[in-house]
């Protein structure tokens, strides 16, 4: 956490931390229930009832409970590092619930039987993550009261087209930030600071199968996938790559602890991503390009600048914040406009979770 953010020391900080509207907090979606209802699965029927038989067989039933050895496994953190990782633990905790939130208003809007099935099975598994995050909450005396955030916080409205984008991305950006924390840790079990992280390997697992499901609903409608819409699937991109970079780069010390610099944890998520939204996007952004990366490290700037500022406040820190965010929005553009790479889409849609 920069220095200038408050303190999470209480139930009301954290409320408020869950319910911050800030560019780079994660967010609660409506959509238009009745376009959902009329998804038509049938062209891809086979993957499909595959993918559901995947749900119904609820391999990771049983993951989401603590063993024996889990309360014995924490331990004091540094200050500093406690603050960074209550934070991780709220957004994460918040982009779980906001997932289980939306899917579960799709599941009551809709009769469609297949979108229906799909939506039971992913407020399922997002309200046991959520539930699963808020233990360790508790641990710390803490905690986020799930049915006040549901009722207090405001609420985006996205098309479903929307929807689908940002819904797949934050659901394959999930996987890849949870596997690769995951393996690192794997390889070096002394920086495990905390046991949540051993239950990363099978929690993925479920984020990846989601985005699948919405792999597949954009498959079943080519259109969302070709023309004009490819602006917006390239501003999703660019959207959440950013947002995490930023949100990343706030919390310096929790990567460090795990031996990860936040850059290279970054780019190796970017990669991951990168690498599996082939299977419906066809172009990726080129996050290996010292012009994109400046870019990005040119947000995280503005970010702290902003930050600052509106620690300031006053005339002075005002004209700051429009100063920084006049500045961030023009680097934004920049990197929207920088060239993409493209590639053709592959016959074989389902990918495995092989990372
Ligand atoms: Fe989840
Ligand atoms: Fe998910």
């Amino acid at each position: 956490m920069s220095s200038t953010s408050t303190a999470i020391e209480t139930r009301d900080h954290v409320m408020a931390r869950a319910k911050s509207e800030s560019l780079i907090s994660p967010r609660f979606y409506t959509t238009d229930y009745k376009a959902m209802d009329k998804l038509d699965m049938s062209p891809l029927r086979a993957e499909w009832d595959a993918m559901l038989a995947e749900y119904e067989g609820d391999n990771n039933h049983d993951h989401f409970t603590r063993d024996e050895s889990f309360t014995s496994e924490i331990r004091e953190l540094p200050p500093e590092l406690k603050q960074e990782f209550l934070d991780f633990l709220i957004s994460s905790i918040t982009s779980e619930f906001s997932g289980c939130v939306l899917y579960n208003e799709i599941r009551k809007h809709v009769d469609n039987p297949d979108i229906k099935a799909l939506m039971t099975y992913l407020t399922r598994d997002e309200s046991r993550h959520a539930a699963f995050i808020n233990l360790s909450l508790r641990d710390y005396g803490l905690g986020v009261d799930l049915a006040n955030l549901k009722a207090t916080k405001s609420y985006t409205y996205f098309k479903p087209k929307y929807i689908f984008y940002a819904t797949y991305l934050s659901e394959k950006i999930g996987y890849a930030r949870y596997i690769t924390i995951f393996r690192q840790l794997e390889r070096h079990p002394e920086l495990r600071f905390h046991p949540i992280f051993r239950w990363f390997e099978r929690w993925c697992n479920d984020e990846f199968r989601h985005g699948e499901s919405f792999a597949l609903m954009m498959r079943a409608q080519p259109h969302l996938l070709r023309g004009a819409n490819l602006l917006w699937v390239r501003f999703f991109l660019l959207a959440v790559y950013a947002t995490m970079f930023v949100r990343d780069h706030t919390r310096p010390m929790l990567h460090q602890a795990m031996g990860l610099d936040a850059d290279a944890y970054d780019y190796k998520v970017f990669d991951i991503t990168t690498e599996i939204t082939r299977q419906v996007f066809p172009l990726s952004l080129d996050t290996d390009s010292p012009r994109f990366r400046a870019g990005l490290s040119k947000l995280v700037d503005c970010s702290l600048a902003y930050t600052k500022a509106k620690a300031r406040g006053g005339l002075v820190g005002r004209l700051q914040q429009a100063g920084q965010a006049v500045r961030a929005a023009a680097t934004f553009v920049g990197l929207y406009l920088h060239p993409v790479k493209r590639h053709d889409l592959p016959a074989q849609i389902r990918v495995a979770p092989s990372w």
